[in-house]
């Protein structure tokens, strides 16, 4: 079983994903986590260009990283994991390129949607969990765990959350169109809901839809 989470950063995805490992854990399923970009020992030097450099990168060729970065996960981790009955948790996957590389930076949905059968071999996720959040509000959360003012710059932001505040409400609108043309599959949560709630929620909508 392949179970997804997304959402804008600084929306608690992190949180959410640690809450169900240890729920899966006490019902003696082992789940491996990982987290895109990275997951191999290449596939986290892409992570490192894509997010800790100051490099300009182009649209396509963030786009083409995103997407060697998710091929290696995939080809050398998440398919022998799922071949071998495991149940993998990941930290974004293809929606994050549709909503960050489409609908935040402007590529071709159409295009985007080729280079993305072609990095995961066809693999979906079974169920995905969307914490949703407005950008003000995640940013808000991001600084106040700092001493740096409410600002799109400093050392404190990865290249992508330097992208601006208009980027990222593209990259919301974007997980919002995702959710209404995938209800079978990607579920919304709202992410200002205490993090009990929003687990308990998890748990009950995988219980209904993959009872054990
Ligand atoms: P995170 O690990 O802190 O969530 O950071 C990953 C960043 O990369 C985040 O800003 C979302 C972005 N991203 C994309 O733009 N496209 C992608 O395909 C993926 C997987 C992540």
């Amino acid at each position: 079983m392949l179970i997804t989470f997304e959402g804008i950063d600084g929306a608690g995805k992190s949180t959410q994903i640690e809450e169900l490992v240890h729920a899966l854990a006490a019902r003696g399923t082992e789940a491996i986590t990982l987290r895109e970009p990275g997951g191999t020992a290449v596939a986290e030097k892409i992570r490192h260009i894509l997010l800790e450099s100051s490099h300009e990168i182009s649209p396509i060729g963030e786009l083409l990283l995103f997407s060697a970065s998710r091929a290696e996960l995939i080809q050398h981790v998440v398919m022998p994991a799922l071949a071998n009955g495991k149940t993998v948790i990941l930290d974004r996957f293809f929606d994050s390129t549709t909503a960050y590389q489409g609908y935040g930076r402007g590529i071709d949905l159409e295009l985007l949607r080729s280079i993305i059968a072609i990095a995961t071999c066809g693999i979906k996720p079974d169920i995905t969990f969307c914490l949703d959040l407005e950008p003000e509000e995640a940013l808000k959360r991001k600084f106040s765990k700092t001493s740096i003012p409410l600002a799109f710059e400093g050392d404190v932001l990865d290249r992508m959350e330097r992208s601006g505040l208009e980027f990222y409400h593209n990259v919301r609108r974007g997980y919002l169109d995702i959710a209404r043309l995938n209800s079978s599959r990607f579920v919304l949560l709202n992410a200002l809901d205490p993090v009990a709630v929003i687990h308990n929620r998890i748990l009950a909508l995988l219980n209904d839809r993959f009872p054990t």
